[in-house]
């Protein structure tokens, strides 16, 4: 079992798609190989046969380095306070831990410079993640930015599909407004990781 499953030591994606287009289930799929995932999950209910339900005072480094972590975390009344403790802890943590962040939107407008700062250097703490929203232009501009990969189901809104035009291209754009229930999610890739690996090819000289 590789330590991010599909994901690699890098990645912040983002999972995006209208009410009811499947984007819960689309990233509990994905990382459903991933060896250490903690789920922030503000309905309570989204993800509650993935893990031990915990709060983010319980995210100690004992708790979050063990083989096989899978915690759901639900915050209290206080959203955004919950999430920026969570995502400390698992910065503080030994590392490998994927951070899935569902709902974004509920709670972005008040953790915008965490959020940001987690696409910026979380990696660099081994802390890598996934961001779920139902709209683009929830997920601040420099997460759009700085996502390795972006999966989309349907997005209606002109905001969200210019958005995703500007960062990814007309192509998308059109992917993801072209999205029916049952087609397969519209995929982004950051191309620069594709070179990457090539550049990672024996060197014969
Ligand atoms: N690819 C799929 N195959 C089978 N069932 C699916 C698939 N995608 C979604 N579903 C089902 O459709 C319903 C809605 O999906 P889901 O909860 O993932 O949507 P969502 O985009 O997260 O919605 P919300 O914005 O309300 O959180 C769920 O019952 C889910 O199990
Ligand atoms: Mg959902």
């Amino acid at each position: 079992m590789q330590p991010f499953g599909l994901l690699d030591h890098r990645s912040h994606e983002l999972v995006l798609g209208v009410p009811g287009s499947g984007k819960t289930h689309h990233a509990r799929a994905r990382l459903a190989s991933a060896r250490r995932v903690v789920f922030f999950d503000p309905t309570g209910h989204d993800y509650v046969d993935e893990g031990e339900q915990v709060s983010p005072a319980d995210l100690d480094r004992e708790l979050l380095s063990g083989t096989v972590v899978r915690l759901v975390v639900v915050p209290g009344d206080d959203v955004p306070a919950d999430f920026a403790a969570t995502v400390a802890a698992c910065r503080a943590s030994d590392g490998g831990v994927v951070l899935c962040a569902d709902e974004v939107g509920d709670y972005a407008p008040h953790c915008a410079d965490v959020l940001t700062r987690l696409h910026r250097n979380g990696h660099h703490d081994g802390v890598v993640s996934v961001l779920v929203s139902q709209c683009a232009i929830d997920i601040p501009k420099t997460c759009r930015r700085t996502a390795t990969r972006v999966t989309s189901l349907l997005q209606t809104a002109s905001a969200d599909l210019d958005a995703l035009e500007t960062e990814y291209g007309p192509e998308f754009r059109e992917r993801v407004a072209r999205w029916r229930p049952g087609d397969p999610p519209a995929v982004w890739t950051l191309p620069t990781l594709r070179h990457h690996h090539r550049k990672e090819a024996p060197c014969r000289s």
